[in-house]
């Protein structure tokens, strides 16, 4: 039975972590920590890192860019392997997270979905072989409470699409401001909030003539946690190091 700490334990994806895991039988929840700690759940919640008083063999993270650095002094501190499923950090949060997977085994994703990374890997095959001529628009759409924007996911498929690019690729987040005609290194990222939409992402090839599309919509926040769970349980035994959603995928 693998033991868990879940950080950002009261938020929506924390909580909805905690009732997943408590379906299986192979981990449990052993602590939580949040800087609200309302939660009737079946493990303590703590209101920071250092007041943990339970041994674990992984933490997985669904929190906040501005936790991390107590989380990354805990776990190189403690040894303990993270998953971190936070989105939005700065590029110092992920310097800070690259330095510490060279001390312990660091999973990192902006997306757990297993159908959203072979999205990822098919939208980079179709950069690759439609030429020039297309232009590449992404739209993405989450909740009223989401907010990072655009979301890890968007930012994740447009550096990879612009990784097969010989140009070095421009990212349009709005056109209201300027008026002429679109580049064509240009990756234009559109972001749409509203209601209790769990997550969609689509990326439009638009060429002269065609259009090519491809869209992935999570239906339940279970999609991810149940990709978290799976990240944890593989990188437990795991040397130091950052792995992605690439290498579990050849694991599941
Ligand atoms: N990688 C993925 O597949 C994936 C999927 C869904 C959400 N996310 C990301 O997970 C994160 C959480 O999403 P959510 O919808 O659960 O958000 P949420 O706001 O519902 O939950 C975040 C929780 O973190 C807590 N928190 C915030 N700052 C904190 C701090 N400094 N110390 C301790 N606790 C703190 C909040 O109190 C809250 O309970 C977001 O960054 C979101 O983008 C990632």
């Amino acid at each position: 039975m693998k033991k868990i700490i879940i950080t950002g334990a009261n938020g929506r994806m924390g909580r909805t972590t905690a009732e997943y895991v408590a379906d299986r039988d192979d981990c449990t929840v052993v602590a939580g920590v949040d800087k609200r700690v309302n939660f009737m759940g079946n493990f303590k919640i703590f209101s920071s890192m250092d007041k943990i008083d339970k041994r674990a063999d992984v933490l997985i993270d669904f929190s906040h860019p501005e936790f991390i650095w107590q989380i990354l002094n805990f776990c190189t501190k403690k040894r303990l392997p993270a998953v971190i499923c936070t989105t939005g950090f700065s590029d110092a949060q992920n310097k800070k997270i690259i330095s510490a997977s060279s001390e312990i085994p660091i999973f990192l994703s902006e997306n757990m979905s297993i159908s959203i990374n072979l999205m990822t890997r098919i939208c980079k095959e179709i950069t690759r072989v439609l030429d020039r001529e297309f232009d590449i628009e992404i739209i993405e759409r989450h909740h009223n409470k989401k907010i990072d924007a655009p979301s890890g996911t968007a930012l994740m498929l447009a550096n990879v699409m612009s990784s097969m690019k010989k140009d070095k690729q421009k990212y349009v987040y709005t056109r209201h401001s300027y008026r002429k005609p679109r580049a064509k290194n240009e990756i234009g990222i559109s972001c749409i909030r509203g209601g209790s939409v769990v997550g969609e992402h689509e990326v439009i090839f638009a060429g002269n003539n065609e259009i090519l599309s491809i869209k992935h919509s999570a239906q339940s926040k279970r999609v991810f946690v149940s990709g978290a769970i799976n990240a944890a349980l593989f990188i437990i035994q795991k040397d130091p190091g950052l792995y992605t959603m690439s290498d579990l995928m050849g694991f599941v």
